[in-house]
């Protein structure tokens, strides 16, 4: 069982690049089975929910290769619009299949993706704007099949910004006949992301990153060479690592445009940051000033996949902080590990209140998903002594080597198997 381990109590001095962001590369991969023909998609990360999302894509037919950090995927092949269980049950995320493959064969059968470790994570708005826009949907047997006789644009409201549903619609509206509008879009930098992709293959979309998009349908789409951006959850999880434990570090590949609150609340916490196009640079001198109030919201509010991280930060802040979970109701499952550091965090409903303590210490935790997981290494390079994570494989869904990375900032840890 690989587990990974960690010497804490020392500063993070250094420079790292940032990987290609997971949350944008995710729907553009499904996105690639609306063109008929190769994709090169180039700063892919190398994750596992990226690999088994290659799984998927070989087994509704397409051939997937790397050539270094970029992933071509040939879609010509494709050959079924059933997406096999196995990867839905590993992967909540493949449900974006599913616009973009009612788009290609006018139908997809899928295992209905059930719950997860952050909460129930239902999806009823796409299966409803589905349901607006000329596709029958059938459920049985934890299966559901969706069936158009063509897909018809239509005015879709949600009833909250979903980032996935928001997604689908775009998906399955690129190749539709008429004009798509979604209003309540959800404006996260991933949505705007893939517009850029598909509109780059020939859609026409407007209004990305706003909360009205308009999707006006085309024939057909190019094959296409494409650059994702990168990860700012990534990011933002470095800079919280600084943060903890103090130190100098340079994040190259990213600028502070899409972290724009989570930086906002690290100069709060008392660090200094400088931003450019392509870099970020921050600067802590070690125990964090305590937050009086932190609410997750849908972006461009602070994003519920930096909540862990910043709680492991504020636990060992001077004073008294709250966090409010809106989004995810189950992220606070985290905290059972994280007060095995010897910190202060009460949980009542949403809301989690984080008494700082002068010090943590290292100790033995479980991983049981993404970020919790990337929020216990950092608690561990904030602790004193030795921290065992058990479960790493949570964390390599997002990140492409969280040890690489760090060794790269001077921390002492590593993957043992
Ligand atoms: C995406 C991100 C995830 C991030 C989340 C919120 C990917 C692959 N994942 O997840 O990292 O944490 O956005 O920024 O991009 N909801 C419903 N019904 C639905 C759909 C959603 O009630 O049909 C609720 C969810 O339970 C949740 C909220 O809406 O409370 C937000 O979910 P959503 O934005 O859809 O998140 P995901 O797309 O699953």
């Amino acid at each position: 069982m690989a587990f990974i381990e960690i010497n804490g109590g020392k500063q993070l001095n250094g420079e790292v690049n940032i990987q290609g962001s997971k949350n944008a590369v995710l729907p553009i991969l499904a996105a690639t089975v609306l063109v008929n023909g190769i994709i090169k998609l180039n700063n892919c990360p190398k994750i596992l929910d990226v690999f088994h999302m290659i799984k998927i894509l070989e087994a509704i037919g397409c051939i997937v290769w790397w050539e270094k950090s970029s992933l071509i995927i040939d879609t010509t092949k494709l050959n079924t619009s059933t997406v096999p269980e196995e990867y839905v049950k590993m992967m909540r995320s493949s449900i974006i299949l599913m616009g973009a493959l009612l788009g290609r064969t006018h139908s997809v059968t899928i295992t209905y993706p059930g719950g997860c470790t952050i909460g129930a994570r239902p999806i009823d708005y796409h299966l409803s704007a589905f349901q607006d826009m000329n596709i029958s949907l059938e459920e049985e047997d934890g299966l559901i099949k969706c069936t158009t006789t063509g897909i018809k644009g239509n005015e879709i409201f949600l009833k909250f910004p979903s980032v996935g549903a928001t997604e689908n619609v775009i998906l399955a509206a690129v190749l539709a006949s008429g004009r798509t509008s979604i209003i309540n879009a959800a404006k996260e930098p991933e949505i705007t992301e893939l517009c850029k992709f598909l509109n780059s293959a020939g859609a026409k979309i407007r209004g990305a990153g706003t909360e009205t998009i308009e999707i006006v349908g085309v024939e057909f789409l190019y094959p296409i060479e494409f650059t994702a951006c990168s990860d700012r959850i990534v990011a933002g999880t470095y800079l919280a690592a600084v943060a903890g434990t103090g130190g100098e570090a340079v994040l190259t590949g990213i600028g502070g445009d899409s972290l724009h609150t989570v930086i906002k609340l690290l100069r709060e916490m008392g660090c200094s940051i400088l931003t450019g196009e392509n870099y970020i640079i921050i600067a802590s001198s070690g125990r964090p000033k305590p937050i009086p109030f932190i609410r997750t919201m849908p972006y461009p509010g602070f994003p519920t996949d930096m909540q862990s991280q910043f709680m492991s930060v504020l636990m060992m802040a001077a004073g008294t902080s709250k966090i409010v979970e809106e989004i995810f109701e189950g992220r606070y499952q985290n905290v059972k590990e994280q007060i095995k550091f010897g910190a202060d965090i009460r949980i009542l409903g949403r809301e989690a209140t984080i008494n700082g303590v002068p010090e943590l210490m290292g100790c033995e935790v479980y991983a049981s998903e993404l970020r919790g997981g990337a929020a216990l290494v950092i608690a561990g390079l904030m602790a004193k002594g030795k921290t065992t994570i058990y479960n790493p494989n949570f964390i390599e869904r997002g990140y492409e080597d969280i040890c690489r990375d760090l060794r790269g900032l001077g921390a002492d840890i590593k993957m043992l198997a």
